[in-house]
């Protein structure tokens, strides 16, 4: 099936934000912010800069008729700074003008005084202070402290990883329009609709009837657009409904990076107890969060990386635990693997170490290690339908693995400058949203009399694909052909309570729903197409590809013959549908339960080659077997592998953030922020989709893709570093992502 949205792509046709039709009587904002990291506000004094050529108006907290706070889990974050700001980029106000180059240059004439008060930007530090954004939490699993004594090696050590701007090719954007009796239409690049919709009713003080939130799709949003889209549209919101004009805001590059949050730094400690044939015992670790100056999403970020702590291996004594700590940095939030990549880079980092004192191959502690069916994760759940050892056995024989370390070995023999690396890397994801209550979805299906279909779900399309898999689902259950079925925007007055299109169940949750509604229409045209073959038994009919099928015979009728007749006989032909994800439990005060409807494994061999003269390197091969179910659809799949993977590679690579100790970021634009382009993709990437994989926990067999593939990446720095090790074997590695080159030469030669 061809994806419409490729060929609008394609041509330029597609509308983003910033494509839709302008109404009259626009007008632009900007957001004025903090130049302080943190202090007190002692004075605030718009009035001057309000006479600024163009300028309609300017926003405070002194001007919001609700409610100051964008908090969603913890309320905790005022939309316009009132007493305090709490980092450098905190909103302050919002300049409304009839050109968006005439809002900004009103803000030199605004003042504000602040009082310098002490700037954190180490979480260990805010941990040391008390400075938590929620009570620590930890998960047991055995007895971690009497397991030491069993263990013939142990090893310890720290593990930082830093964060990773989400770079979305559209930056964060909205556009409010004033409706009616005090109600507001929004159009906003946002995977969360309802959170949208929700934080503007309380900025506003209006019921949530009032908004209504429209996304057609986003350019990009990799986590970054499920909590941070909110502030901006309810920015939007705020000036449209004072002024009552449409008011459009969109941030450039430069200050979404500012502004925004990232992926969340962190610091960690392990230590990890093996026998001496390399079967781990017993695994503690200690993850200190950067949580940034507000909670966001950070508490069931990090609930997240304690779920994969221990990635896609057994280990009977485990004991994790995690701090979010309260910096003065940009909130972090969510982003593709939602905390699981940095809980899963320290133990791939304790593995690594571990082997490194063994003196045997990391990926021989990997292999023995892995999951098998029936075992036990540290959060209580059983693994079931387990493919962690089928997918490293195909990987490893597909891929030949000790011919690519034997090439590996041979080539650093008869090299000097140059040397190469490889990893393996499994990864485990669990699928679901963490927070039990958000695994619910619904679907909206019209069917009209020429028999065409209209489907309105609360999936958000952001370049996933998740339109396409609905579409499919739709056309497959109604047998009718895709182009007769349109996926309309995901609108908060069609589908209500939307959960955010995140924890990759997008289409897993939406396509079931859209399911649902269709087999209730169809189980209607079933009885419409009975009574017109005058057959008393509607189960014998059967729609296959737009025919009506009785009893397996082909009959005259069409699917467009039945939707008129249904019509003439005034039989319903929408339906909503509904889901919610069976089984699925967690209980907080045990921390044990059954989080998870299934897990998304897969196994990854990386190849690097390094260039010890000059600590530059690049990403040959990469291969991997992945769990996908049965695919949706085969070519969006594996852009989504492919994609998740390169991302990866960037977190753990190239892509640093780096913040001053003032607060500031420095790497604040794209000559200073480096993103994988063409140049640092592998010469190759095989991706081989696990076959005979059907999975009954999801709609039509699939399996959920959108976030496994990212953890993949994370194999990149231990091939670099056994690069490295070959250059240097009496040097002992260390855990600080991303593996730069100048890491790399500092590495190399002091
Ligand atoms: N792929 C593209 N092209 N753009 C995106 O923004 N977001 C990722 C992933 N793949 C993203 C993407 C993230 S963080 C998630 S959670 C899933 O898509 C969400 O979509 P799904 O649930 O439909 O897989
Ligand atoms: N993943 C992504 N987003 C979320 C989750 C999750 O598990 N829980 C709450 N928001
Ligand atoms: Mo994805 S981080 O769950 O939006």
């Amino acid at each position: 099936m061809k994806n419409v949205d490729n060929i609008l792509h394609t041509k330029g046709q597609s509308v983003f934000l910033d494509d839709i039709q302008l109404p009259e009587g626009l007008l632009y904002a900007a957001v004025f912010t903090s130049a302080a990291a943190h202090g007190k506000i002692k004075r605030l004094e718009v009035e001057k800069a309000k006479t600024n050529k163009g300028v309609i108006d300017i926003l405070t907290y002194k001007s919001i008729p609700g409610e100051n706070q964008v908090g969603g889990i913890i309320q905790d974050e005022p939309l316009l700074a009132q007493d305090e700001v709490s980092f450098i980029g905190d909103s302050i106000a919002v300049v409304v003008a009839e050109t968006k180059a005439e809002a900004k240059r009103a803000f030199k004439d605004i003042e504000v005084e602040i009082e310098p008060l002490p700037v954190i930007v180490d979480p260990r530090e805010a941990y040391a202070k008390g400075n938590l954004v929620a009570p620590v939490r930890t998960f047991v699993l055995g007895d971690v402290d009497n397991a030491w004594d069993q263990c013939d090696v142990i090893v310890e050590g720290r593990v930082d990883s830093g964060g990773q701007e989400h770079f979305y090719m559209e930056p964060q954007a909205a556009m409010a329009v004033p409706l009616e009796n005090d109600g507001i239409k929004v159009y906003s690049s946002t995977q969360s609709p309802t959170v949208v919709q929700r934080t503007i009713a309380r900025v506003l003080g209006l019921p949530m009837h009032k908004v209504e939130v429209d996304v057609r799709r986003l350019g990009g949003g990799f986590g970054g657009k499920e909590d941070q889209a909110t502030p901006w549209a309810a920015m939007a919101a705020l000036a449209a409904f004072n002024l009552k004009k449409p008011v459009k805001l969109t941030l450039n590059r430069h200050e979404d990076m500012v502004m925004t949050g990232k992926r969340h730094p962190y610091s960690s400690d392990f230590k990890l107890g093996l026998k001496a044939d390399g079967t781990i015992m017993a695994y503690e670790v200690t993850f200190y969060q950067n949580a940034g100056a507000a909670a966001d999403l950070s508490t069931a970020i990090l609930e997240r990386t304690l779920f994969h702590s221990t990635n896609s291996y057994h280990i009977p004594n485990v004991k994790a635990t995690a701090a979010s700590c309260y910096t003065n940095l940009p909130p972090f939030t969510a982003f593709r693997g939602f905390g699981g990549p940095q809980g899963m880079f320290v133990i791939e980092s304790a593995m690594q170490k571990a082997a490194e004192k063994m003196n045997i191959k990391p990926s021989v502690i990997q292999q023995k290690n892995l999951l098998k069916e029936g075992d036990t994760f540290p959060y209580g759940m059983q693994v079931e339908d387990c493919r962690a050892r089928r997918c490293w056995k195909e990987a490893e024989e597909r891929y030949d693995f000790a011919k690519i370390y034997r090439d590996v070995e041979t080539f650093n023999k008869t090299n000097k400058l140059k040397k190469k690396g490889a990893a393996v890397m499994p990864v485990c994801f669990g699928i679901s949203f963490t927070n039990t209550a958000l695994n619910q979805a619904g679907a909206l299906v019209h069917v009209y009399t020429d028999g065409s279909v209209s489907v309105s779900t609360a999936a958000v399309e952001m370049g996933q694909g998740v339109n396409m898999k609905i579409l499919r689902v739709v056309s497959h259950t109604f047998s009718i052909a895709p182009e007769r079925v349109k996926i309309e925007t995901t609108n908060t007055t069609r589908v209500a309570n939307t959960s955010p299109t995140a924890a990759s169940v997008g289409a897993d949750m939406n396509g079931k729903a859209a399911e649902i509604a269709c087999l209730q229409i169809l189980e209607r045209l079933k009885q419409v197409a009975a009574d017109l073959l005058d057959h008393s038994n509607p189960q014998d009919i059967e729609v296959r590809d737009e025919q009506v099928y009785l009893t397996g015979q082909k009959t005259q009728l069409t699917w467009e013959k039945v939707v008129n007749d249904a019509y003439w006989k005034r039989i319903n032909l929408s339906a909503q549908g509904f889901y919610a994800t069976p089984g699925i439990y967690f209980d907080r005060s045990k921390e044990k339960g059954k989080p998870f409807a299934y897990h998304v494994f897969g196994t990854a061999i990386i190849q690097v080659t390094l260039d010890c003269l000059r600590g530059i390197y690049e990403v040959d091969e990469v291969h991997l077997v992945h769990d996908g179910g049965r695919s949706l659809n085969f070519l969006v799949d594996r852009g989504q592998a492919e994609g998740g993977l390169i991302q990866g590679i960037g977190w753990m690579t190239m892509e640093e953030l780096i913040y001053s100790k003032d607060g500031r970021l420095i790497t604040d634009n794209t000559s200073t922020y480096k993103i994988p382009d063409i140049k640092s993709t592998p010469a190759k990437v095989d991706v081989f989709f696990l076959e005979d994989a059907a999975n009954p926990k999801a709609v039509l067999s699939s399996k959920a893709i959108g976030e496994p593939p990212f953890m993949y990446g994370i194999g990149t720095y231990f091939a670099i570093f056994n690069a490295m090790k070959a250059f240097r074997p009496k040097k002992s590695i260390y855990f600080d992502s991303p593996i730069t080159p100048e890491k790399v030469l500092k590495f190399l030669y002091l």
